[in-house]
């Protein structure tokens, strides 16, 4: 008994070594790296073994081929985080992960709205949503996001969405956006985990499904759930576009320095990007593309490696396809991010945003009240004080109404 296990014990540790020998010769240093760590991960042998093989694919291998699908892996009760609140605390980024896992980029399709674009679409409004924005959704939906005929031209929308990493706080995810989806058909729910760092992989999937499902959109605008976007603004700019050309139009940020502060949000070690500025991108609330557009840059993202921040990653596309991204006055709000901090001037002043096309940081509530004033027919904008007419009957209703036998006071 006793000389039995130990010939298995000498069996293992033989059979380890020659498998560690092999593995070095054949993949060199990084795969001994990824196994030392994965030692170090799983204390089960067992598990360590069934996921070396899997595990060394993503070494050896550049990317996955576009066929294959990665899938949202379970949720790690002890590193869960609400993604409700992105600027509170959150873990620390584990960089070495995402490095590891940074050729894992297309996911499958939970929720999809095939029939979306059918007939001819003129602009898509894609919007990044997570599932428990629940309110935000119905009120973009029911003010600026509204589908149908604008100005002669047709007007579509989706919700961009993941699975919400702690499934905990919000048990009931599933089942509403199925309902959603079913309601309002506008519901795009991929299989991977909705966190700010993977923001980059909806912008992706959100580019191969438009390749697939929508492929002869006109424009598209891209953008948060927390921005009010005067769409008719939009449309305008756009008609003078060809959606045959490039376009890509939004609030440029040029020469953006990477940060290095391990304290900030959207610090980035030198190991993950080495040179000292951002290519031109597109920050803020959103950006528009042509379809045109849209179709290179899915070609072109696929050849860029995966960066945790999604609008700089679109910057690094375009900067393959050799476009500049268009600056517009219009989506400049940084600075007067909510009409608060433009203190001289009245909350609310529909006038002063009637010439803006993406307004930031909104409340549903001011998002409701910006659509209702910008389109509210009495208010007039070439005086500075917004002067209502109060109301009063005209005499021929006045008759009516006294015909009616109504008192009127
Ligand atoms: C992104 O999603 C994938 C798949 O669900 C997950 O494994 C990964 O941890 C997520 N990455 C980040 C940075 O949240
Ligand atoms: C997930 O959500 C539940 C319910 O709110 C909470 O108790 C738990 O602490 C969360 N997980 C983590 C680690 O954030």
């Amino acid at each position: 008994m006793r000389v039995h296990l130990k010939g298995d014990v000498i069996c293992t540790v033989v059979i380890l070594t020659v498998l560690c020998i092999i593995l070095y010769t054949q993949y060199g240093f990084t795969a001994m790296w990824g196994i030392q760590n994965l030692i170090k991960e799983t204390s089960n042998t067992r598990v360590l073994l069934g996921t070396t093989a899997k595990r060394l694919e993503e070494f050896a291998t550049p990317r996955l081929h576009s066929g294959q699908m990665c899938n949202s892996e379970p949720v790690d009760e002890g590193t869960v985080q609400p993604t409700r609140a992105p600027s509170s605390a959150r873990p620390p980024f584990n960089f070495k992960q995402y490095l590891r896992n940074k050729d894992c980029r297309d996911f499958k399709l939970l929720l999809n709205q095939p029939g979306k674009c059918v007939g001819d679409t003129f602009l898509l409004i894609a919007i990044k949503s997570v599932a428990e924005e629940f309110e935000k959704r119905e009120v973009v939906r029911k003010t600026w996001g509204a589908e149908g005929l604008l100005n002669g031209v047709k007007i579509k929308m989706v919700f961009l969405l993941g699975v919400p990493k702690n499934q905990t706080v919000f048990p009931e995810w599933e089942l509403l956006l199925r309902y959603e989806s079913r309601a309002h058909r506008d519901i795009l729910l991929w299989d991977f985990q909705d966190t700010f760092f993977n923001l980059t992989l909806k912008e992706i999937n959100f580019l191969k499904w438009l390749d697939i499902f929508c492929p002869s959109v006109k424009f598209i605008f891209k953008g948060d759930a927390d921005v009010y976007v005067n769409v008719d603004n939009i449309v305008e700019l756009l008609k003078e576009r060809s959606p045959g050309e490039d376009v890509f139009i939004g609030d440029v940020i040029y020469q953006a320095q990477p940060i290095r502060s391990k304290k900030s949000k959207y610090f980035i070690p030198e190991t993950v990007y080495g040179q000292g500025i951002y290519p031109a991108y597109a920050g803020g609330g959103g950006f528009i593309m042509s379809g045109f557009t849209a179709k290179r840059l899915e070609r072109a993202c696929r050849e860029v490696e995966l960066f945790p921040i999604d609008d700089v990653f679109m910057g690094m596309c375009l900067l393959r396809i050799g476009l500049k991204p268009d600056s517009h006055e219009g989506f400049r709000t940084f600075g007067i991010v909510r009409p608060s901090a433009a203190p001289h001037l009245k909350v609310f002043d529909p006038c002063f945003y009637r010439e803006l096309m993406v307004v930031h940081s909104l409340t549903v509530a001011e998002m409701w009240l910006m659509w209702k004033l910008l389109h509210d027919p009495e208010v007039q904008c070439n005086t500075k004080v917004v002067v209502r007419k109060q109301f009063k009957w005209t005499k021929k209703q006045q008759k009516q109404k006294e015909d009616l036998g109504l008192k009127l006071s």
